[in-house]
């Protein structure tokens, strides 16, 4: 259970507010790459509350300004993309990469409502087929470079999930519950295939995996030189037994999920303090090592459908994706922590809140939050181990289940 003061500052992330500055010193996924294109170079992006203009000039330089044109305010995602900014379908301010605000039709050229028309802009950086923005202070540290984003030893994919309808720390503390796998996901799972033994069929290897008994399990708080967050150790009865020590989630808001031969990148964006985007890259390494080359363009992208067409209907909950949506929007929009029951099985909730509160206080203290990085020998690829044999475990139950 939370005070009312403590669930506002953990769950409100708008400019100015204490979460909000701690959640921008570090880098977020506004889009995917293959989003921006000659045909279509201009898109709209909200995040951390911001409502911003994400363009690729004709130059190829990407830029990330507010979506309001400082004239009159119209929408800059209207506007015109040219060889050097963005011009703005109203009147045509133009405005290139960095904000600098470099035409004015009309007005006096080099006047001083030139420079007041200047807006901000954030650095953008394309990873792994990601767009990422910075929306935090200067210096501006290094974008990690997680093993699951730039490791050439396999293939990788993304799937961009439908907007959720809540608050981003619902998601992320769903990464510090080790024990609703075995609920929300297995039965679920089995109610929602019970007569359709084809798909049954398609997700037998997570039905199998979910549903384990899950015996005991624990949190490791890691702080690492590149990042802090905490592990899951579960313990698995039943047929299958196995200590499973890995899936860190990284502090604040990326899950790194092995999901049977693939390691998942998940990252949980606030679009405001009520929605949230997830982006997750996928990760297949190739079984015998070898190196793909693998280009941004060539890496495909899912965008997911949402799970209902209204509040009205039902959701629909044959993929885990669907059940977690489920549980987290039914939470409510901002999940009201002030009336919740905790239990022991929430200890690692608990340690990611108490984690939160010492990192927001490190950011009013003006220190950096852990897991900004700024020595690029920390950079080159940051690494995990896991001891799981989940791809493993996943397999063998599969054909068992097939069978
Ligand atoms: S509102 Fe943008 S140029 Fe006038
Ligand atoms: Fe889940």
């Amino acid at each position: 259970m939370l005070s009312a003061e403590d669930n506002e500052l953990f769950t409100r992330i708008g400019p100015g507010t204490p979460c909000g500055n701690l959640m921008r010193r570090y880098w977020m996924p506004v889009a995917c790459a293959s989003e921006i294109s000659a045909e279509k170079p201009v898109k709209k992006v909200c995040v951390l509350g911001e409502d911003l203009v994400l363009f690729r000039d004709g130059q190829g330089r990407m830029g990330l300004l507010p979506e309001r044109c400082p004239h009159r305010h119209a929408s800059l995602y209207y506007g015109f993309a040219e060889d050097d900014g963005l011009r703005c379908a109203y009147h045509g301010w133009k405005f290139d990469v960095n904000g600098e605000c470099i035409e004015q039709p009309y007005e006096r050229a080099g006047g001083p409502l030139m420079k007041q028309a200047c807006l901000k802009s954030y650095p953008v950086q394309q990873l792994a087929g990601l767009l990422f923005a910075y929306l935090g202070p200067d210096p501006v540290p290094l974008l990690p470079r997680w093993e699951t984003l730039v490791r050439k030893d396999g293939v990788r994919d993304i799937v961009v999930l439908p907007i959720h309808h809540h608050n981003w720390l619902q998601a992320q503390e769903n990464s510090h519950d080790p024990t609703h796998t075995f609920w929300l996901h297995a039965r679920l799972y089995e109610r929602a295939l019970k007569d359709r033994p084809e798909e049954r069929k398609k997700w037998a290897a997570d039905l199998a995996y979910f549903g384990r008994p899950i015996e005991s399990f624990d949190f490791e708080l890691c702080r690492e030189e590149s990042w802090t967050g905490i592990r899951k150790v579960r313990t698995y009865g039943g047929d299958n037994p196995e200590r499973e020590a890995g899936h860190p989630a990284i502090f604040p808001n990326i899950l790194i999920a092995p999901q049977q031969r693939f390691l998942t990148t998940h990252f949980r964006v606030p679009i405001d303090d009520t929605h949230t985007k997830i982006y997750w890259v996928e990760f297949l390494p190739n079984e015998d090592g070898s190196i793909t080359e693998q280009a941004d363009a060539d890496i495909p992208v899912t965008f997911m459908e949402p799970p209902r067409r209204s509040e009205d209907e039902d959701y629909r909950l044959d993929h885990f994706v669907y059940q977690d949506q489920m549980a987290w929007e039914t939470q409510g929009a901002i999940a009201d922590r002030t009336t919740e029951l905790i239990g022991a099985g929430d200890r690692g909730i608990v340690m990611y809140r108490n984690l939160l509160r010492e990192q927001i206080a490190k950011v009013q203290a003006g220190e950096d939050p852990d897991g900004v990085i700024r020595d690029p020998a920390l950079n080159d690829m940051i690494r995990f181990t896991f001891s799981h044999g989940q791809a493993d475990v996943a397999k063998k139950m599969a054909t068992e289940a097939a069978e």
